[in-house]
């Protein structure tokens, strides 16, 4: 095997269009040669969610032209790559077909390997291009579609720890920051606003704290908000205020309660691991008081706390060219070109399906 592997990735499976040039050297050092990402967050904001149909026209309009851009900004051609990865799944079915149809038609003109991602494995493994993470580790990842709480043992070794049996977290913003009038998407909106509010004002619920398993519940803390709301209704720019710090307050202590469980057991498992670390992923993980209490819970649980920067949080292809090129550098066979793309696809296959845990279309 050469010693410096070189993967173009290609990322299409909710609302953002991305492709992306990664390489990684002998010592397992990734460098990211390009990263191009084209949000659609203008064509779907007046349906307040992404709109499936919309979504799959947009990454074909879009994505030929964001591969030449990632391959003339990291100064190669496609006979250069040593193979393409592309998400298959899970995700929105319309732009999975687009980007994993593109990585099989280059494949097959290039007679490059094509490696199918599993897009949650992507986020899983981005904390080891970003900060060389060893494993095992603890990952959460909080999104607009996914709540998971998953222990990163190896490249494609995943066990999930919790998820959410109803709401994604960032859903739950969206939906809470819709229903008070704020814009979409509503976690910036919700965090804004909370910032100027008393997240005291309101008592609302922190779903499962106490619980020893280690899932996720938001759906119950959406319709208190929203009980809330019209008791007090008509809400002035106050009210507005202190019901999203109250909101946010309740996530952060359910975050702190969860999570705080989840490192206990991770200590519990892995006595001898000296560094351990949480890493967050997803679009929620930009929110800093978020953050912050998770900062502190690992400051007091003795785990070291790993944010990548944002760009690399959300949705992205070095993600999933990276994600490749760990495949890759471990021997793993690439996939056949008939590999389908998948709409559900579990990271953790012994996982039991629990409500909620896809990603939302329009309407949710
Ligand atoms: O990972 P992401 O960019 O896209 C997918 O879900 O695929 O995550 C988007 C989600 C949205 O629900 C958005 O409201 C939420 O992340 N989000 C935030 C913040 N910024 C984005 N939630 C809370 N606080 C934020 N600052
Ligand atoms: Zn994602």
């Amino acid at each position: 095997m050469r010693s410096n592997l070189v993967i173009l990735g290609i990322e299409t499976s909710c609302d953002e269009t991305a492709a992306s040039v990664v390489a990684r050297d002998a010592e397992g050092r990734g460098t990211i040669l390009s990263n191009v990402v084209l949000s659609q967050l203008e064509e779907h904001s007046a349906y307040g969610g992404v709109v499936p149909e919309i979504a799959a026209r947009a990454h074909v309009e879009a994505l030929d032209t964001l591969i030449e851009q990632a391959l003339v900004e990291a100064d190669c051609r496609l006979k250069d790559v040593d193979a393409i990865a592309a998400t298959s799944g899970p995700g929105l079915i319309g732009g999975l077909i687009v980007g994993l149809m593109t990585g099989k038609a280059l494949a097959l003109a290039s007679g490059k390997p094509l490696y199918a991602i599993n897009h949650l494995e992507g986020h899983a493994l981005t904390a080891r291009l970003t900060d060389g993470l060893g494993f095992p580790y603890l990952m959460l990842l909080v999104s607009g579609g996914h709540t998971q709480l998953v222990l990163v043992r190896g490249v494609g070794d995943y066990e999930r720890w919790g998820t959410t049996i109803d709401d994604a977290l960032g859903e739950a913003f969206d939906k809470t920051a819709k229903l008070l009038g704020l814009p979409y998407p509503g976690g910036p909106a919700v965090e804004k606003a909370a910032a100027k509010g008393n997240p005291g004002r309101f008592n609302l619920p922190r779903p499962l704290v106490g619980e020893t398993r280690l899932d996720f519940s938001f759906s119950g803390l959406k319709t208190a908000v929203r009980q809330a709301a019209t008791a007090i209704a008509p809400l002035g720019e106050q009210d507005v205020a202190d019901i999203c710090a109250s909101f946010q307050h309740a996530v952060s202590r359910t975050l702190n309660d969860r999570i705080g469980r989840g490192l206990q057991r991770f200590r519990a498992l892995f006595p001898e691991v000296s560094d351990p670390a949480l890493v967050v992923a997803g679009g929620v993980a930009a929110n800093k008081a978020l953050r912050g209490t998770l900062d502190v819970l690992c400051t007091r649980h003795g785990f070291r706390f790993v944010a990548p920067p944002h760009v690399l949080c959300t949705d992205n292809a070095a993600m999933i060219a990276w994600a490749g090129l760990e495949r890759l550098a471990v021997g793993m066979e690439p996939d056949a070109l008939d590999v389908q793309p998948r709409s559900r696809w579990p990271l953790d296959s012994k996982a039991e399906t629990l409500v909620g845990h896809g990603r939302r279309g329009a309407k949710a």
